[in-house]
């Protein structure tokens, strides 16, 4: 080696090591102002727990505990909601189920006490107490793409025993009931499924797919859309519907027709 090449060689060396140093710095200073930019949201959704805390006090505690931990002493009743899920959680309070105003048979559905930012706070507290089903995404609950056919068999084998073939709802066991689907939205539809509330049983992703909750989705909101193929569905409820019918419109053109062919003599 010559000294002039060692020189040069000893000057890149010192360019390196600056070039390194300074790729260090800007690398820290990125990291720090990430750090920095998303530790509001941490923060953030501390103060939401909080505040979600604070709500569970105030309206559910004196059923589901202090701790969330379930209450059964004889005066009040509620289950246990640690490991729940945010997902449940949304659906009882959206839903309206949730505060249950008085020890029922069964939590009706009627309208929301909480507003949606509350009921996100409540979701949140719930969710900090132990690991469950979140909150699906909009992605998840879209149905577009999905395919109506497999959903209408998906939804006959699954779900038409409690819910009636047409989604009308039906009567379960000791007072109980299987509501109507006509008003769940989308993202009802995939919580009630993915939590089954009360007598419902759940069908985790794993035994039924994000892409066959779609197509049951799709097939629900077209039941909703109230299409029936071949003319009216007179409510979907059956013979008996359909033979008043028959016979009060019958009866009615008989009459009409008597009343004309009277009118018409006279
Ligand atoms: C008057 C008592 C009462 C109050 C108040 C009440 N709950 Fe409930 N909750 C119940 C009972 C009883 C059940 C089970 C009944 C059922 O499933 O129909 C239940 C069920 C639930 C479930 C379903 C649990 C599961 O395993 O899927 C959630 C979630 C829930 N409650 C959340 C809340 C929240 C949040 C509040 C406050 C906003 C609240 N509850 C207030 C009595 C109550
Ligand atoms: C064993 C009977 C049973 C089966 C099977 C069943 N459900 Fe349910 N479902 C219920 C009951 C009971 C409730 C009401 C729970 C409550 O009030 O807390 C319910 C509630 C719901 C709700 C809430 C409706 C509303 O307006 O709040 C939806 C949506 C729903 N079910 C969808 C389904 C779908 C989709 C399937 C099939 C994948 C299904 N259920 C299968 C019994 C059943």
């Amino acid at each position: 080696m010559t000294s002039t090449s060692l020189r040069r060689h000893k000057a890149t060396g010192t360019l390196v090591v600056l070039g390194a140093l300074l790729a260090t710095g800007v690398g820290y200073a990125a990291v720090t102002s990430v750090a920095e930019a998303s530790a509001p949201a941490t923060a953030a959704s501390a103060t939401l727990v909080e505040e979600g805390r604070q709500l569970y006090l105030e309206g559910c505690a004196t059923c589901h505990g202090l701790g969330a931990q379930g209450i059964n002493d004889g005066s009040s009743y509620g289950p246990s909601l640690i490991g729940v899920g945010a997902a449940a959680v949304d659906f009882q309070v959206a839903t309206g189920r949730m505060p249950l105003a008085a020890p029922a048979n069964q939590a009706p559905r009627k309208p929301p006490v909480y507003t949606p930012e509350q009921i996100e706070a409540l979701a949140a507290y719930v969710a900090s107490l132990g690991p469950g089903p979140a909150i699906p995404t909009e992605d998840q609950y879209d149905s577009s793409d999905a395919d109506l056919a497999e959903g209408g068999e998906l939804f006959r084998t699954n779900c038409a025993q409690c819910h009636n073939a047409a989604g009308k709802g039906g009567a379960l066991s000791e007072g109980r009931y299987a509501p109507t689907l006509m008003n769940a939205t989308p993202k009802e539809i995939y919580e009630a499924m993915l939590t089954g509330p009360q007598n419902m049983p759940n069908f985790p992703d794993s035994t039924m797919p994000e892409e066959q909750k779609q197509a049951i989705i799709a097939f629900v909101e077209h039941l909703q859309s109230g299409d029936s193929p071949g003319g009216f569905a007179l409510g979907s409820l059956g013979p008996v519907t359909e033979g008043v019918f028959i016979w009060t419109a019958g009866l009615g053109l008989l009459l009409a027709a008597a009343v004309w062919i009277g009118a018409k003599v006279r």
